[in-house]
């Protein structure tokens, strides 16, 4: 395995149905051929997924949302506003998809991704790639290359470097139903500005049929992580060596403080959530405990992860 910015490299890999990691700006993906159910099998061997987790398939253009599925008026909307960016749009899906890039599903998943890298990557292959997070299933997802190297550098043979991720959180997932337009994940879009494209949208974040995004305990690291008041929960754990998640400043003494954003801005927040959830994976921290962001525009996309995160 190597890291590099190599594009001939990647693209000589992913034209052989190897898997190469690549920078978006969400988080890192572990990219594939989406059209070859080989290679992407290998994508589920590699994060130990299961086959009932759909993939998203990155596509160059909204011009090619068309060759791979039937976007609606709605869709074409919120794909002019925010695409190139961090927006998954379900849609009914064409034929040329594998069944396994879906687990079965009639709908994909599509995202045209705002990273100059992937964009360039995109537009050199003759073929989409699917990519979930590159991360092992259920760990926090990689915002920069080191992260991706840190877990499956020996499972694959290219990582594309692409910097720090600037969103830092993954993709807002939205949908259409017969009810009208469905949120599946919070994410780099709020909330917020979708329903000023398509008016009133509902969230749907949990539920039946479960996408493991979904999922109650997901992105997590592996110490314990407790969110709320970071004061009242030091006093539960006196006996813990205590690493803290501040949203902006440091309100208590303990072994392992990270602050977010000393601005109080919640779109560098989000870029270094998942960074400072590996740091304290690696610390000598026995216990993380984590403060919520205030709960508007992207705050509750953290919100989400912090939540999730600290389930078990
Ligand atoms: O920001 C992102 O979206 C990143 C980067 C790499 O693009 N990708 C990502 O992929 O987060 P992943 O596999 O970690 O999450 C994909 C999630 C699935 O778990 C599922 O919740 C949802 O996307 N999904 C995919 N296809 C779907 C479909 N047809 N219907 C509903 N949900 C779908
Ligand atoms: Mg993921």
């Amino acid at each position: 395995m190597s890291i590099g910015n190599n594009l001939s490299v990647a693209i000589r890999f992913l034209r052989n149905d190897a898997c190469v990691a690549i920078p978006t700006e969400t988080v890192y993906g572990l990219a594939a051929n989406a059209l070859s159910s080989k290679a992407v099998a290998s994508i589920f061997t590699i994060k130990n997924r299961p086959a009932f987790d759909p993939l998203i398939v990155h596509i160059a253009s909204i011009a090619e949302a068309e060759k791979y599925a039937a976007p609606n008026a709605e869709a074409f909307l919120v794909m002019e506003k925010f695409w190139p960016g961090p927006l998954t749009v379900v849609l009914p899906k064409k034929n040329c998809i594998p069944d396994l890039v879906t687990s079965g599903l009639s709908t994909v998943g599509l995202r045209c991704p705002n990273h100059p890298v992937a964009l360039e990557l995109l537009q050199h292959l003759p073929f989409p790639l699917a990519a979930p997070s590159a991360n092992p299933f259920g760990y926090v997802s990689p915002t920069t290359a080191q992260h991706v190297e840190a877990q499956l550098g020996d499972s694959i043979p290219y990582i594309l470097e692409g910097g720090k991720c600037t969103i830092g959180l993954e993709s807002t997932i939205v949908g259409f139903e017969n009810k009208g337009v469905v949120i599946y994940r919070l994410g780099g879009i709020s909330v917020e500005e979708i329903e000023k494209v398509l008016g009133r949208v509902s969230l749907r974040l949990s539920g039946t049929p479960l996408a493991p995004g979904q999922l109650d305990s997901h992105y997590a690291p592996r110490k314990k992580l407790y969110v709320g008041n970071v004061q009242a929960l030091q006093e539960k754990f006196p006996g813990e060596t205590l690493g803290v998640i501040f949203y902006s400043k440091k309100t208590i003494e303990c072994a392992h403080p990270i602050v977010l954003s000393p601005g109080g801005e919640l779109e560098e927040a989000a870029q270094n959530l998942f960074a400072a959830l590996r740091e304290m994976d690696n610390s000598d921290a026995t216990t993380i405990l984590a403060e919520e962001a205030p709960s508007i525009g992207i705050g509750r996309a953290i919100n989400d992860r912090l939540m999730r995160a600290s389930q078990r």
